[in-house]
């Protein structure tokens, strides 16, 4: 197949959006030189933060952001229709490429293979006034940011981010997604995240790969040695400390529907490709965020007896921080200041593996 096509580099673009632990949950059917058919699909089968399958929803809007920024640099506009008969987990979109010599190249282009998660401690220097008018300007009408950024904030929202730690540490649900995509001694990982973007010093980064070994290691770290301790300070405590705020990005109306989350998704893309551009590093939180929406929902996403109640108590913290509204219309939580990018990274599948025939998924 000619893959020096308009929407062929337009997609192969797209790829660099970020998907929850670098999923890449979309593939693409080309169905012209300029049109293809776009199947996401989420990871509510496996992944205990996508059992409603928002996170991968997110994904493919930050997708579909970043292949409408891809068309600008073609000199065209993208339009994207979706298929409103595809199941909810598997939402389907029909983007066509609509060339127009007026078009100018999206600012954010040029960032868009250089945006990436930075998990390490940041600068804790404050935001410039304009570094924040062009962050909350980046995430159109519908979206606000909710900054936390004074000292006594961002002890709160660490000490609420440990907590939340915990959870992932001692829920066989999230040791199994973990287990499964971290790829040790990496730099880069084409369809993982590598063990050198965790965070971790090099010790305790060879510690967890033995423990995520086995689920019984795991139960015996936690008991004895008190396991869940370095990586909570280590890749949550600390980072949440040192950096310049923490945000919510919140909608004005109340995400409920796979549109919504699609927008969100949009907005979280150009939001972080704008930090970017500000040299500015970003992570998400999404964790407490996800806890808590399963907390409010009483929804049972874990066999450990203590898991539900920890998720509330998470929960509590993000309304003392957020308040209740925004904690319910909170689509994107994380961290943001300034620092060197991140060297390891996580880099995408070839292109040619992510292309499908006509009958969708393969
Ligand atoms: C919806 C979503 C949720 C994410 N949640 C987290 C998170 O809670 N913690 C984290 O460290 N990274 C999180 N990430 C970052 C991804 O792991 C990262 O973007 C992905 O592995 C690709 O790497 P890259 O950003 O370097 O391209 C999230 C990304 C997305 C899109």
């Amino acid at each position: 197949m000619d893959v020096d096509t308009p929407i062929c580099r337009i997609l192969d673009l797209a790829r660099w959006a970020p998907s929850g632990d670098n999923t890449q949950n979309a593939r693409f059917e080309i169905l012209s030189p300029d049109a293809a058919i776009i199947h996401g699909f989420d990871t509510r089968a496996e992944v205990v933060y996508d059992l409603d399958g928002r996170a991968s929803q997110l994904a493919i809007g930050a997708l579909l952001e970043t292949a409408a920024i891809a068309a600008s640099g073609e000199g065209g506009a993208l339009s994207i229709t979706r298929n409103k008969g595809a199941a909810e987990t598997q939402p389907t979109f029909e983007v066509r490429f609509v060339a127009d010599a007026k078009t100018n190249a999206d600012p954010l282009l040029q960032h868009v293979k250089s945006r990436s998660v930075n998990r390490r401690p940041l600068s804790m220097r404050a935001l410039t006034r304009d570094e924040l008018l062009e962050l909350e300007g980046s995430i159109g009408p519908a979206f606000k940011v909710k900054w936390l950024h004074r000292a006594s904030e961002r002890l709160r929202v660490a000490l609420m981010l440990f907590e939340s730690a915990k959870i992932r540490l001692v829920t066989r649900e999230a040791y199994e997604v973990h287990r499964s995509i971290i790829e040790w001694h990496a730099k880069f990982s084409e369809d993982k995240v590598p063990d050198q973007a965790l965070g971790a010093d090099p010790v305790t980064t060879r510690v967890m790969q033995y423990v995520l070994g086995s689920w019984e290691r795991v139960k015996f770290f936690n008991r004895f040695l008190a396991g869940t301790w370095p990586p909570r300070i280590q890749l949550d405590l600390i980072p949440a400390l040192a950096c310049a705020s923490h945000f919510a990005i919140v909608a004005d109306r109340l995400p409920q529907t796979v549109d919504d989350q699609i927008e969100a998704g949009r907005a979280m893309q150009r939001f972080w490709l704008t930090a970017t551009k500000l040299g500015l590093q970003l992570q998400p939180q999404m964790t407490p965020l996800i806890f808590a929406r399963y907390a409010n929902e009483d929804r049972p996403f874990s066999a450990h007896p203590n898991a539900l109640s920890m998720a509330k108590a998470v929960r509590r913290g993000l309304v003392n921080r957020l308040g209740e509204h925004a904690t319910a219309h909170c689509v994107f939580f994380g961290r943001i200041g300034a620092g060197k990018p991140a060297e390891a990274r996580s880099i995408r599948k070839p292109f040619e593996s992510v292309l499908v025939k006509a009958q969708g998924i393969q």
